[in-house]
């Protein structure tokens, strides 16, 4: 290697810290060789997470973990090393993430492929480990050795759970309204339906037959919560703590309330986002208004609302009459 991949100027050799490296003297950028593969692992068991306090440098509470021997795969070595080091037997275990950066761990180049499993049996200590403990999320020390701080970072902001709110009138709930609630469950991991209760609006339906309504069109849905909701939307959301709100988004005419309903919303609380889905073209004129409005006018809604909005609207048309 003789020009710098950052700067494009030369390289040259030079001593580091007692050690021969190659760098750039223009840029400042340091080139580690012979990388090593090791396997660090995210040990799940109880309520928190295996870490060891190592008796070799570099000292400190880290994940189990060490080099692959020759021969050996990457999980028979996360396997080998859980065990030497905590006398646990790993289940489950996942590949996380592969972490690279040369400078990891300060004795050699070494690029790691961090497992998560869940560790069974009974904590012991020994090889690299003087002491164990299992760490709860909010106890893991401040420090950690090697780079393991930011690979625990990255694993429980990976446990965090999407959450998003949906929130409407739903008087009453349409397919429109169906097929953004299908949709967004593959981007969240939990979509609360918000039906507004708002006391000032006029709603054909109560809150109480809306959330039965809806209720009974998802029957069968996984990840899906219906509730109803007072107040600030952005409120109820940070009560719910979901970071997202979703809506969907029809004709240019939505556009303009959606607008100003975003930037008001931003200005209460620019920690939530709203994501807007685009409804399918064969639902972009339909409207729970249109829908009740031909109900009452003996229309036929087959195919734009859920069955039981079809009966629930001709039975209360029938007692209105
Ligand atoms: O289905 P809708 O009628 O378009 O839903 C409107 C809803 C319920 C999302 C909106 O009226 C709302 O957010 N109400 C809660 C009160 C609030 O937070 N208002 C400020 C937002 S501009």
């Amino acid at each position: 290697m003789k020009y710098c991949s950052e700067c494009g100027k030369r390289i040259t050799e030079k001593e580091i810290e007692g050690k021969r490296r190659l760098v750039c003297l223009h840029c400042g950028k340091i080139y580690y060789q012979n990388p090593f593969p090791t396997v660090d692992i995210i040990i799940e068991k109880g309520e928190g997470i295996v870490l060891i306090n190592r008796k070799n440098p570099p000292y400190g509470w880290a994940l189990p973990g060490g080099f692959v021997d020759y021969g050996e795969s990457l999980e028979e070595a996360a396997k080998r090393e859980v065990k030497e080091e905590t006398n646990l037997d790993i289940k489950e275990l996942k590949q996380f993430c592969v972490y690279s950066t040369p400078g990891r761990d300060p004795r050699f180049h070494t690029i790691s492929t961090v497992f998560t499993g869940k560790g069974e049996g009974k904590l012991k200590a020994s090889d690299d480990a003087k002491e164990i403990k299992i760490f709860k999320k909010d106890e893991v020390p401040s420090v950690l050795a090697f780079d393991h701080k930011r690979i625990l970072e990255d694993y429980f902001n990976s446990q965090v759970k999407k959450i998003a709110l949906y929130p409407g009138s739903f008087d009453p709930i349409t397919n429109g309204h169906l097929d953004v609630i299908k949709r967004s469950l593959f981007l969240f991991d939990k979509v609360i339906i918000g039906v507004s209760d708002n006391p000032l609006k006029k709603f054909l339906f109560t809150t109480k037959e809306r959330i039965e309504i809806i209720k009974e069109a998802l029957r069968g849905f996984s990840n899906v919560e219906i509730e109803s909701f007072r107040g600030l939307l952005v409120d109820y959301a940070r009560r719910r703590r979901a970071r997202f709100l979703i809506r969907g988004l029809r004709a240019i005419s939505d556009f303009e309330y959606e607008f100003q309903m975003d930037l008001m919303n931003r200005k209460l609380n620019s920690q939530i986002e709203t994501v807007y889905l685009m409804t399918d073209q064969k639902y972009s004129y339909l409207s729970s208004s249109i829908v009740k409005e031909i109900a009452q006018l003996g229309g036929c809604i087959k195919g734009l609302v859920p069955d039981v909005v079809e009966k629930r609207l001709s039975e209360k048309f029938k007692n209105i009459s």
